[in-house]
């Protein structure tokens, strides 16, 4: 375990103090990698000096790195994609999610590294989907644990689609990602960790209820995953570092900050299909 971490908030975070390009032993480092995150759900890295090559190694140890069907990479390190907000183009994903649910794999792990910093705001919020499920009423949980919910690429990016060129650049990325069904609640593989897993981003209804009844109770649930009281924020730094596992997080930057830049560099780790 890492010797110097301390938590950001009660629900989930922790911060760590560590030169993770100084690292001698990639494998131990991975290791501590997993233990912190299995227990802290996401981690904060101050002042981190990786190259993009040495970014995407350090993903690599985590699991197989995954392409986005919408973002740009780096010429030089395509496992690297770009999130760029200018006032020209404002990021459009400031809503709770877990990363590419609309996938029969979601991510497992997310690595997002703050490049070009507003002076003032564009924090990003997580939220323990973990700690959501376990404040749930006994009832609720065995509910949600017999439902299957639909996620769809297309309900998430529909505003890009909307724009003009939008169906040019996106259409075959909704072609290639029709809706798939996730369970409600699943099961983190190694720490055993219950979890919602609905978001307001991608998931568009619950399987075998009425309209009515899947909205209200998807409402319900957005509601309770986002109560204060499970959530982290984080003010970036040039050169912060943040690491997540989305089987049991939800996360959404905020976009208080134009006109200024806001670009991070982003790399995802391929996950299992969720049970
Ligand atoms: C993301 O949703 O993966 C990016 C979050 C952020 O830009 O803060």
């Amino acid at each position: 375990m890492f010797d110097a971490i301390h938590k950001a908030a009660g629900a989930l975070g922790a911060f760590v103090d560590v030169d993770l390009a100084a690292q001698p032993d990639h494998a131990s480092l991975i290791r501590n990698l997993e233990v912190a995150l299995d227990e802290h759900e996401v981690l904060f890295f101050r002042r981190q000096r990786l190259t993009p090559a040495e970014f995407a190694a350090l993903a690599s140890g985590l699991g197989s790195i995954e392409t986005h069907p919408a973002y740009i990479t780096l010429d030089d390190c395509p496992d690297v994609q770009i999130l760029e907000s200018t006032s020209e183009n404002p990021s459009k994903i400031e809503v709770w999610h877990s990363d590419m649910t609309f996938r029969q794999q979601p991510p497992a792990v997310t690595l997002l590294y703050g490049k070009t910093i507003p002076t003032h705001g564009g924090d990003t919020l997580w939220a323990s989907a973990a700690m959501a499920f376990q404040s749930l009423s006994e009832p609720m949980q065995r509910l949600l644990e017999g439902l299957e919910a639909e996620h769809d690429f297309a309900h998430g990016f529909r505003e890009s689609l909307e724009e003009p060129g939008g169906v040019e650049r996106l259409g075959e990325a909704v072609r290639e990602n029709p809706a798939v069904t996730h369970p409600v609640i699943r099961t983190h593989p190694r720490s055993g960790k219950k979890a919602l897993f609905v978001n307001p981003l991608f998931t568009t209804r619950l399987m075998g209820l009425s309209r009515s009844e899947s909205h209200a109770l998807m409402q319900l649930l957005f509601e309770h995953l986002t109560t204060v009281e499970h959530t982290v924020r984080l003010n970036w730094e040039p050169d912060t570092l943040a690491i997540w596992d989305n089987r049991t997080t939800q996360h959404r930057p905020v976009n208080d900050f134009l006109p200024q830049p806001r670009v991070m560099h982003r790399v995802t780790v391929a996950g299992e299909v969720p049970r």
